[in-house]
């Protein structure tokens, strides 16, 4: 059995080699802290704004969201800003998921980056109904994101990774899908205006080309990975609403 250190270094190669490594898994108690975290802030925002749904998602719970999700103006309700944490909830998430110690043992020392300028590290997450389409991008780079909407240069992006893990979610069936050894191509792409800001775009049938792969990740279980790779999040007909968590780090 191979000791804790090549595993990390197993996991490094596999960054490098297929532009993304997936982390250990966290103990049940660790996913169900997330799962409380990540609920009682949805919970809080939503009734701040929809005191009248309160009892509704008290019992349905996040999972279920998308069961109350048409009392609400979902699509502009939950703009990024909205699904940001605090600094101070910044501070309660690195102090608590073992996904912070696993990305310093395979990377060494980094900080998670402030990509929009918030004033302090961004950390958000991230809704997926079942069947809304609208609620998930199409396969990009999020080199492209932070080129055209957040107007950072090459040197800029020096040493930036960026990190996905599920918070609600099912192994197999509903998460990301990457495409292995993607950080190594170039793949055309162009820019439009959405929601206000500029944002990356592609052709569909360029995108075809690339042959995703869906990552079996469980519960607070990351996937570390290259800025140029092409990923997505998929669209997908459970019932429940998918969440997930993202954040960029950048090595010391
Ligand atoms: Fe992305």
């Amino acid at each position: 059995m191979q000791s804790q250190p090549n595993n990390f270094l197993a996991l490094r190669q596999d960054f490098f080699n297929e532009g993304y490594c997936i982390l250990p898994a966290p103990a049940p108690d660790e996913q169900q802290w997330l799962y409380n975290f990540v609920q009682s802030k949805w919970l809080n925002l939503l009734i701040a704004d929809y005191p009248g749904i309160q009892d509704a998602a008290r019992k349905m719970g996040l999972t279920n969201y998308h069961k109350i999700a048409d009392k609400i103006d979902h699509q502009n309700f939950w703009t990024k800003d909205r699904r940001l944490f605090l600094r101070h909830e910044i501070g309660i998430l690195t102090q608590n998921l073992s996904v912070f110690n696993h990305l310093n043992n395979v990377f060494g020392d980094f900080k998670v980056e402030d990509i929009e300028g918030i004033g302090h590290s961004e950390i958000y997450w991230r809704l997926v109904r079942p069947n809304a389409l609208s609620d998930v991008a199409v396969a990009h780079k999020d080199s492209w994101f932070f080129s055209i909407t957040n107007n950072m240069s090459e040197t800029d992006q020096e040493g930036l990774i960026k990190v996905w893990l599920p918070v609600v979610s099912e192994i197999g069936s509903s998460g990301l899908s990457v495409c292995p050894g993607s950080h190594k191509l170039v793949i055309p792409h162009t820019s439009e205006v959405r929601h206000g800001r500029p944002k990356p775009d592609a052709d569909p049938e360029v995108l075809k080309k690339y042959s995703m792969k869906s990552l079996p990740l469980s519960v607070g279980q990351a996937v570390a990975f290259d800025k140029e790779l092409l990923h997505k999040g998929i669209s997908h007909d459970n019932d429940f609403t998918r969440v997930s968590i993202e954040f960029a780090i950048r090595l010391n």
